[in-house]
């Protein structure tokens, strides 16, 4: 794992940022994209550069079942709006948490994967350490899934909601395999309370315990940490 000290999230966006206009210009094709408030600066970076892709296949990490893109907590809705509706790609797939037979939606997203290989996977990561939303608990090796939100994840994900109650219980998530499948994986993290996170990641076991440190049986893998969540390595 290669680790970048950044003194914030601005400059972790920035440096994220860098690390894709290089790959562009290698000629990749397919970004992985991640939710949350971590990859918001990212984001910034390329819709405010010249940047086109429109030739460009993005595939998204996971979904809340029950909510569609015109649900404003969804993660389609998140990805519209902020990046897709300011920067075009040729195709973008988020899950389908409307799905009818998720089962048949999962394995559809694992053909998409297996059809549009990623070359650079961007990641965040929850403070209990899961990547997606691949809880603690979930084999390193699964596929996508649909499956069922830790209360520690509800609670930390309710500040986008009115409510708690309105926070899905349940989600399609690409697998830890699906996303290890990547050719590159760009993890950011940004604040104290992802340093026991990261610290685990980085320095603990492989261990189902915490879905992130199956990133250390990863050839390629480029973490960007600020201070604070760098502040137990
Ligand atoms: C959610 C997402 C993850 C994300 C995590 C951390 O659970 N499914 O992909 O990494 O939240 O979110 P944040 O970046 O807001 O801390």
């Amino acid at each position: 794992m290669e680790i970048i000290r950044v003194k914030d999230a601005a400059a972790g966006g920035k440096k994220a940022f860098e690390i894709i206009q290089q790959a562009m210009k290698d000629g990749i094709h397919t970004l992985g994209l991640a939710t949350g408030s971590t990859p918001i600066t990212l984001y910034q970076e390329m819709t405010n550069s010249d940047l086109d892709f429109s030739n460009m296949t993005s595939i998204n990490l996971d979904e809340y079942v029950g909510l569609g893109g015109e649900d404003k907590q969804s993660y389609r809705y998140f990805m519209n709006e902020n990046l897709f509706n300011q920067k075009p790609f040729k195709e973008t797939f988020v899950p389908n948490g409307k799905a009818e037979d998720l089962q048949a939606e999962c394995q559809r997203y694992d053909d998409v994967i297996a059809t549009h290989p990623i070359d650079i996977q961007i990641l965040g990561i929850g403070r209990n350490g899961h990547i997606g939303f691949n809880e603690p608990g979930t084999p390193l090796d699964s596929k996508t899934s649909v499956v069922n939100l830790t209360e520690s994840t509800i609670e930390a994900n309710k500040r986008f909601f009115d409510k708690v109650e309105d926070v899905p219980t349940k989600a399609v998530s690409m697998g830890i395999g699906s996303i290890l499948q990547g050719k590159k994986m760009v993890l950011m993290a940004y604040g104290a309370d992802k340093a026991d996170a990261i610290k685990g990641m980085v320095d603990g076991p492989v261990t189902t315990d915490l879905p992130a440190s199956a990133l250390q049986n990863h050839p390629d893998v480029v973490v960007i940490v600020d201070d604070a969540a760098a502040s137990k390595l």
